[in-house]
């Protein structure tokens, strides 16, 4: 196994997964209406569809699975939908939802309409997605009390509601549970355009000068992700404060960058490490998927969910059915020779 202290996973700046710090300036960039909602085209024309016609009947609206990679606003999705369904929003996640009485609390407090959102829904146990099949499916809360032969069911009935679930996988979630989802939609990563917007929008609510250059620099390098172009967005304008005038340009992003050791296409170390040790371990591919994960020192369910998802829209990584494979293009961009690896062993400095 390779030392883990070569891959800094905890403090990657193009992680995306939520800190303490992005959640904080997250929640105050978040749009409120679907005006403000950059991007995801598809996924906002059909969501106004459903609640336009919901609302007309006076009905709420049918369950929704978002799903998709981190960090590509299913919160903040799913926020509108309960502003524009003019209900209350309730968030909780999988992991949060320990004991089947947690999660009847939360429905049984609900008011009709209301969204509830269960972040991260892959990773609730079974004996709660017991309890949501009848709550999902006729608004009910079944409960049983005592033990043994003494035990009997009640039945509780409960408004009439929402579930809003997100994962980063369709495919985790058990079948009886999908489903479940009236509306199943997936979000997909973001055209450098759209974040260099999102990027703008964001600059002028936190009131940092960026200019239009600067701005599709950051985008370029958000791996398609907006959690990640705000993060970078604020690292960069924290340079822009102290090395120039407070401005961000072409020439300040791409300083600033340079010194995350960010690439032109927003690899971090990390990601240059994973293709490195796919050619230089397994002579570029084919490499099973938990084989990668010993050697590198991850789990396989992150390498899939996080790393990968951005290596193969760029055509760095394939998924074959032997295994990953470095592409031709990543061997490029990492100044490799292609074809030295074909199964032999070479060797890489450093
Ligand atoms: N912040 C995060 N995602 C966003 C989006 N799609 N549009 C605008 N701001 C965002």
């Amino acid at each position: 196994m390779i030392e883990e202290t070569e891959f800094d996973f905890e403090n990657r700046i193009v992680s995306t997964e939520m800190t303490g710090e992005d959640s904080e300036v997250e929640i105050s960039l978040r749009p409120k209406a679907f005006e403000d909602y950059i991007g995801q085209e598809k996924v906002k024309e059909m969501l106004k569809v459903y609640i336009d016609a919901a609302k007309g009947r006076g009905d709420s609206l049918d369950h929704v699975l978002l799903y998709g990679p981190p960090g590509l606003g299913k919160t903040t999705l799913s926020g509108i939908i309960a502003t524009e369904m003019g209900v209350n929003f309730r968030v909780t996640s999988g992991p949060a939802i320990e004991k089947q009485g947690d999660l009847a609390a939360i429905l049984t407090s609900l008011a009709p309409g209301d969204v509830l959102f269960i972040d991260e829904i892959h990773r609730l146990s079974r004996s709660i997605e017991e309890i949501l099949y009848p709550a999902m499916e006729d608004y009910v809360l079944d409960i049983i009390i005592g033990k043994g032969p003494a035990a009997r069911s009640i039945r509780v009935p409960l408004p009439k509601f929402t579930l809003v679930g997100a994962t980063t996988r369709a495919g985790q979630l058990t079948t009886p549970l999908r489903d479940r989802f009236g509306v199943l939609l997936r979000l997909e990563l973001y055209k450098a355009e759209e974040l260099a917007t999102i990027i703008k929008r964001s600059a002028s609510l936190l009131e940092v000068n960026i200019d239009d250059a600067g701005a599709l620099e950051i985008a370029s390098r958000s791996r398609g992700t907006p959690r990640i172009a705000n993060r970078l967005l604020k690292r960069v304008r924290d340079y822009a404060q102290v090395k120039g005038d407070g401005t961000i340009t072409l020439d300040i992003a791409k300083t600033a960058l340079k010194a995350l050791e960010i690439d032109d296409l927003g690899l971090d170390n990390i990601d240059r490490k994973l293709l490195e040790t796919i050619i230089k371990f397994y002579g570029g591919g084919p490499v099973g998927l938990e084989t990668l994960a010993a050697t590198i020192g991850e789990e396989a369910i992150t390498i899939e969910d996080v790393y990968e998802p951005y290596l193969m829209q760029i055509g760095f990584l394939s998924r074959t059915p032997k295994g990953r494979c470095v592409t031709r293009l990543a061997y490029d961009h990492l100044g490799i020779p292609f074809g030295v690896g074909g199964g032999v062993q070479m060797k890489i400095d450093g």
